[in-house]
């Protein structure tokens, strides 16, 4: 009987030690020896995230919203594997790679300087000033989060 207490408890005290871990609130007393551990452990840490929203970032890209004076990604970028590039580089899968484009910037900031800021890394291959520059003014700042945003679901 003594053995079988025993395996109960350490089944109770694993599951209290996940309900920790997991943040609930809770008022057993065995919790507080936990204390010292934090248990705000970030949900996903995901640097691909982007506050915009990419169904209007794709309509941006397509050109079903139209930008005064600025042409739309799609007369220039594929996003489709199986088709050859056009003028710039295939975009299909552009958000699985972004962040090995530049050490130390990741998806989200390499994508945006990508778009507002073209020469600042010219992909291997391709000239410079070949991308259309004026983005950054076409663009609102919520926009350019939205085309990061469409450009981060091609994964
Ligand atoms: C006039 C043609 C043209 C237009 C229009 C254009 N691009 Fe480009 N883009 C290019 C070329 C050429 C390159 C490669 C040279 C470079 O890196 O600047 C490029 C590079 C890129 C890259 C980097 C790709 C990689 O593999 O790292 C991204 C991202 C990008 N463009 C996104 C966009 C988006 C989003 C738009 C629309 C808002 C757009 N481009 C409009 C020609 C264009």
């Amino acid at each position: 009987m003594p053995i079988v207490l025993r395996l109960r408890s350490a089944v109770a005290g694993l599951a209290l030690v996940g309900l920790a871990a997991c943040g609930s609130a809770t008022t057993d007393s065995n919790v507080g020896r936990f204390t010292g551990v934090s248990t705000t452990v970030p949900v996903a840490g995901n640097t691909a995230s982007s506050s915009g929203d990419a169904a209007a970032g794709k309509a941006i890209f397509d050109g079903t919203t139209a930008l005064a004076g600025a042409p739309p990604c799609l007369s220039c970028h594929v996003v489709d594997a199986a088709k050859p590039q056009t003028v710039g580089p295939n975009l299909a899968g552009i958000g699985a790679h972004a962040a090995t484009r530049v050490a130390g910037q990741s998806a989200n900031a390499y994508l945006h300087s990508s778009i507002v800021d073209p020469n600042s890394y010219v992909v291997d291959g391709f000239a410079q000033g070949l991308m259309f520059a004026g983005y950054g003014d076409a663009l609102t700042p919520q926009q350019v989060d939205d085309v990061v945003a469409y450009l981060l679901s091609l994964q």
